[in-house]
Parts: structure tokens; sequence; C-alpha cells
């Protein structure tokens, strides 16, 4: 089973709680995610491999440590997932962006690509998938579906909110896939929103509705 991380520092905490006030503008809101996505940052790359190599310091010659191999590829599911990929960029700015959209088939409900786009070499980086609220964890397991039938393995979740039925659906599907969370909500409403939640992420980051 994928770990499930909360990263609940009291810098992410005191953040997502001006995030989810429903008095917070549009500006603030943006400004708060990209914040909190930098944070989050921190804590999701702890574990990408390092390799030695010499450095000359004024002092002397030592050994010290890079990143080993290629770096990431951020893949945020639109449209709310751009919202959280520069906060990330501003750590690892290297990183390489792939999107996917996906829209909810009005017949079969079941989350359907209209557009995917991944680096050349998406398949051997480590990708991180970006969608800000993890309610029942359709659009999330689609787009790492979508990416495992491209030949990508190493795939981590990154949510800001999750609803717990949406941790256990993609826990469910895939197991590998560790998920990062700023906080694990209480549940879904009838309405599919998450309780308390932060409302409609899209909405609040761009304005609409
Ligand atoms: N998507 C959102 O933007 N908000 C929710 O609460 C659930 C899904």
């Amino acid at each position: 089973m994928g770990s499930l991380t909360i990263c609940d520092h009291p810098l992410i905490q005191h953040k997502l709680t001006h995030i989810r006030d429903k008095e917070t503008n549009t500006k603030d809101f943006r400004e708060l995610v990209d914040e909190v996505a930098t944070l989050m940052a921190y804590e999701i790359t702890r574990d990408i491999p390092l390799e030695s190599v010499p450095v000359n310091t004024p002092v002397t010659e030592a050994v010290g440590k890079v990143i080993s191999g290629r770096m990431l590829g951020l893949i945020p599911v639109l449209r709310a997932g751009l919202g959280m990929v520069d906060g990330m960029l501003k750590l690892i700015p290297a990183a390489k962006v792939g999107h996917i959209g996906l829209y909810r088939d009005p017949d079969t409900l079941i989350p359907a690509e209209y557009y995917v786009n991944l680096p050349a070499d998406a398949t051997q980086r480590m990708l991180i998938v970006i969608d800000p609220m993890l309610a029942t964890g359709g659009s999330a397991n689609a787009a790492i579906r979508t990416l495992k039938q491209r030949g990508c393995q190493q795939i981590k979740l990154m949510c800001l909110i999750a609803a717990p039925e949406g941790v256990a659906a993609v826990q469910k599907a895939h197991p590998d896939v560790d998920i990062f969370l700023a906080a694990l909500d209480e549940r879904l409403n009838e309405h599919g929103y998450i309780v308390p939640g932060l409302g409609d992420a899209g909405d609040r980051m761009y304005g609409t509705k």
C-alpha cells in the first residue's frame, strides 16, 4: 500500500484555514494555494534519490550530494491543479510540466480525457499528479491510469484536501501511489463536495461562478 502523508506543518495548516474561509478573495486564495504548494513540495520531494559529486569549496575538496537522474514531472489535472504548479516550480525549477484534462461524461458520469500532453521523457521521471480536491477519487484515478497506460511507473498524488472516500478509492485502484495531503476532511456531501472543504477549488482560484 502506498503511504498517506498529511503535511501538517503549522504554516501549511495556518494558510489552509485562510484558503477554506469563504471570505478569502480570489487573489488571496490563489496566493495562499501557491504558498502551500511550495511548502508541500518540500515534503513530497523528501525521498528523491541523491548521488555524490566532487565539489571544490574555497577551503578544500569535498564530496557533496545532488539529485540523481532526471528531475520530476508535475502533472496538474485541469483546471484547479494548475494553481499549485508555480508554487512547486519555485522549489523544483527544473521539473517538466505535463497536463491532463478530464471531464465527466454526462451519461456515464465516468471521467473522460479531453487533453493529455506529457513530457517526452515522462516514463523516466517521477511524476506528481496535482489535483487539489480528492473527493470521490474519480479524476485522480483516471489521471493516474492515463499515466500508467503511457508507461509511467513512478507516480505520487498531491492534493490540498481529501475526503476519506477519495483516499480509499485511490489506495484501492493504485496501491503503489503515495498520497500527500494538506488535510484529510470528514466526508463528502450529497453534492460531491468535501466537508468542510473549501468549496469549488477551480471557481475559487479563477473567480468563476
Ligand atoms: N471539487 C472541488 O473543487 N471541491 C470539492 O469539494 C469536491 C470536488
